[in-house]
């Protein structure tokens, strides 16, 4: 089928990448020219494992592109997959979606188009697109059929890859069942898994059908939001029961064990620490209260969920106070900046936040990542003084260690010469991630977070 995939972000790039892959032929617009030029020439403007790899296995059947009537007319599937980031009142800002709808609106020329709202939007966005697709058709005297769709994605940054190919369901919303069945044809590669496997990333043994959830537009793009907001709550909830367990003298580790071995339970989601960050769940979930807001319904246990997720970088600080008394003037080592390990997405990363709240309470902060330093010079550039070229630059003459993500190499460093570069041998491990026996057998001090 031929497919236009608008925004080439992690979303929309992962996306179009894995259609063309199964066999679909697509286009992926974007309005930065630069980008799109750096993707002809097989340059990922991300960091995502194995993407470059899909990229290259797929490049046949995959163009790139910054103008609408390279991509638009002809297409059976368009989705849009621009971002949407919070405003300050937590509505997600939907300029881009409005832009990218009025554009395409312009160019419809197949007889029948299914627009696919791929990014998160808010409860009704899909009307509000078709609404706009409309005006837009009007005003180009066009008069082709098209519909609006829902078809929310759930991959991880890091894994997008084997999350789409590989997905535990596939969620299409549309009020038409014609626009269904399109989505249908669409995905069937993926759902009765009929494609050859990548070597790069092969498919688990027994894996044979992915199971699709159709449904109408409201509830698709409802299914997304609940969905987040049920993960972000329940690593709240276990950290929430972190911190009681730190101060009754239980183990969180062996409680999360305990409830996640419940299959009704389940044990993902259940590691305690630092909390979440990333572009999904603090949006997300900010803008799953708003919309309750609108109403009048309140989303109590999602701002719980919310509380105690900002809380506990403040934790971090708490923490800090209890071990050096005083910390002000301070040396401080923060090891890990992206919001989680084998990604360089910043985006609500809490590190980010601990090393603010440091700098304000007059910590010298020094700071370490693997991949994402290049990203933080770029997006933080008046934090770009706190970073080191290693780990061990980093910890020169600190006074203690923040690991804030749990990047393989941080667990491999040499901790025991480490214990010779800094001043104090103080490590707070927010993602328990390093082996704490032996650790201590080399003389650090390691406290753990809730
Ligand atoms: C529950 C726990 O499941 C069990 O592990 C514990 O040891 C005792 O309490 P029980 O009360 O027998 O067991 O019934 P259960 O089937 O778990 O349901 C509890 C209540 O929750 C029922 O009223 C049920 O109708 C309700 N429920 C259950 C829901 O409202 N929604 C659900 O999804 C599941
Ligand atoms: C998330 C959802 O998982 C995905 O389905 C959705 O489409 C986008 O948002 P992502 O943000 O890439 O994906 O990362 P995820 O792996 O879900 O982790 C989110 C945050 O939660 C990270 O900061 C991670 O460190 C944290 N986390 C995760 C925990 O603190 N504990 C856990 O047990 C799991």
């Amino acid at each position: 089928m031929k497919v236009a995939v608008i925004g080439t972000g992690y979303v929309g790039l992962t996306t179009g990448v894995c259609l063309a892959f199964v066999g679909h032929e697509v286009h992926c617009l974007d309005v930065n020219e630069s980008k799109v030029n750096a993707l002809r020439a097989g340059q990922i403007p991300i960091f995502e494992p194995q993407l470059e790899d899909l990229l290259d296995a797929a490049k046949g059947r995959l163009h790139f592109t910054s103008k609408y009537e390279d991509a638009i007319p002809d297409a059976e599937v368009i989705f849009i997959a621009v971002g949407t980031p919070s405003l300050p009142d937590g509505q997600p800002d939907l300029q881009y979606l409005r832009s990218a709808s009025e554009s395409l609106g312009k160019y419809l020329s197949a007889s029948f188009t299914v627009v696919v709202n791929k990014s998160t939007v808010p409860i009704g966005s899909g009307n509000w697109v078709g609404a706009l697709i409309r005006e837009s058709q009007k005003a180009a005297g066009l008069h082709t059929d098209f519909a609006v769709a829902s078809n929310p994605e759930f991959l991880r940054e890091g894994s997008a890859i084997f999350d789409s190919l590989y997905p535990d369901r596939i969620v299409i919303g549309a009020d038409q069942g014609k626009a269904l069945e399109t989505l249908y044809r669409l995905y069937r590669p993926v759902i009765d898994q009929t494609f050859p496997a990548p070597a790069f990333c092969p498919r688990r043994e027994g894996f044979s059908a992915v199971p699709l959830v159709s449904t109408d537009l409201a509830s698709a793009e409802l299914i997304k939001y609940a969905a987040n907001a049920f993960l972000a709550t329940k690593i709240s909830f276990i950290n929430e029961i972190g911190l009681l367990a730190g101060r009754v003298g239980a183990d969180i580790q062996h409680i999360a064990r305990g409830m996640g071995l419940d299959s009704r339970i389940g044990n993902r989601f259940l590691s305690a620490g630092l909390g979440w960050g990333g572009s999904c769940f603090a949006k997300d979930t900010a803008a799953l209260s708003a919309t309750a807001k609108e109403y009048g319904l309140g989303m109590g246990i999602v701002e719980a969920a919310r509380q105690v997720n900002f809380a506990m970088r403040e934790k971090v600080i708490e923490r800090l106070l209890d071990i050096l008394k005083i910390i002000k003037g301070r040396n401080i080592a923060v090891l890990g900046l992206a919001f989680k390990p084998n990604t360089d997405d910043l985006r609500d990363a809490p590190a980010i936040d601990i090393i603010r709240r440091l700098q304000s309470r007059g910590v010298i902060v020094h700071a370490h990542d693997p991949i994402a330093m290049e990203r933080f010079r770029i997006e933080h550039p008046d934090l770009a003084s706190v970073l080191c070229d290693t780990a061990e630059e980093a910890m020169r003459e600190s006074d203690a260690v923040v690991l804030a993500t749990e990047w393989n190499e941080y667990r491999e460093l040499d901790w025991a010469m480490l214990g010779d570069v800094v001043r104090q041998k103080n490590v707070l491990d927010t993602r328990w991630t390093l082996d704490a026996d032996s650790l201590r057998r080399v003389g650090w001090n390691l406290i753990r977070l809730p």
